[in-house]
């Protein structure tokens, strides 16, 4: 039986192939998607998602907008260089037949959790704000989510800041309180996406499978090739993380990260580190493990994954 899914996403073009990869893996149930401010404002997040299911023929699926700016604080959407990366709206037709649903995301985030039988994971893919704004209003969904797969944080190297990644950045509080929330949690992080990268010739293999999920994974993952080639080099030229994607892969196939179970926190204080996730590897705290933190990833696995999902069409 394929395992139930909620992603929220601040779709641009990583969250665009997470939830290509979500709506056509057999294994994955797609129950919606909620949006919310992050590579750009939350409005652009939305259609963006619109376009993604328009276009792989799938404009049926749920999609309800959250929240339009972070718990606490000022900073909004990404910074530059990431225009380079994302850009405001994604390369595909506008979406005609796709539609946002009425209602509040963080609302139907907080019902559909209430009415389930426990058993939908929820794949966060952006700031943390929909998910924290949901158990602050109502805790008692915390007992209806089985296991929170959180795409964010670093304990390498930052990408917003020298120690921060992006997602926990922009809403550190948001991410203090999700990592905190006691419930099973896996964070997909920056030091596991960037040993997993896809690259040109990845992408021309992904075009030639002749679908649409293929010829826009491969369109996107271009776009982020070039941008990072440009601003933030990987370990090698011309291959790009595709950080969201991978989050969704680690639900199909937990084998493709290696974690460890260790106590983690956000810092939410600090004027150099602000955003970074602490990760207590030698329990130096004397508090329980609460997160599995991923360190490394499996690169060519990731890869085939996406290119025999993205070879389905709905
Ligand atoms: C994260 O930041 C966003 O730009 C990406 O979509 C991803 O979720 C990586 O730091
Ligand atoms: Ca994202």
């Amino acid at each position: 039986m394929p395992s139930k899914v909620i992603l929220d996403v601040d779709t641009g073009t990583d969250d665009a192939v997470a939830l290509m990869v979500a709506a056509l893996s057999p294994d994955l149930e797609l129950i919606g998607a909620t949006t919310v401010n992050g590579n750009t404002a939350v409005h652009n997040c939305t259609e963006n998602t619109l376009r993604v299911f328009d276009w792989i023929g799938l404009p049926g699926t749920p999609v309800h907008q959250g929240m339009t700016r972070p718990l606490a604080r000022e900073q909004m959407t990404q910074r530059n260089p990431a225009g380079r990366i994302h850009g405001d709206l994604l390369d595909l037709p506008p979406a005609t037949t796709a539609r946002v649903q009425p209602g509040h995301g963080v609302d139907w985030l907080i019902d559909t959790y209430l009415a389930s039988d426990g058993d939908i994971t929820l794949v966060p893919v952006g700031p943390l704000t929909n998910i924290a704004m949901a158990i602050q209003k109502e805790p008692r969904i915390l007992a209806k989510i089985p296991e929170i797969v959180i795409m964010g944080g670093a304990h390498d190297h930052g990408n917003s800041t020298p120690s921060a990644e992006f997602n926990i950045w922009l809403d550190p509080e948001a991410a203090r309180i999700v990592v905190n929330c006691g419930r099973p949690i896996r964070m997909v992080t920056l030091d596991a996406t960037h040993r997993a990268l896809v690259s040109l010739d990845d992408c021309r293999a992904l075009r030639s499978l002749g679908t649409p999920a293929g010829e826009a994974a491969a369109r996107f993952t271009e776009k982020r090739i070039e941008g990072y080639d440009a601003t933030q080099p990987m370990h090698r030229a011309g291959a790009a993380p595709v950080h969201d994607a991978l989050a969704v892969c680690a639900v199909i196939d937990p084998s493709i990260i290696t974690t460890h179970f260790i106590p983690v926190d956000v810092e939410t204080d600090a004027e150099l580190s602000v955003g970074r996730t602490v990760c207590d590897f030698r329990f130096r705290s004397g508090m329980p493990a609460n997160v599995h933190f991923a360190m490394d990833a499996d690169e060519p696995k990731f890869v085939r994954m996406l290119l025999e999902i993205l070879g389905r069409t709905a």
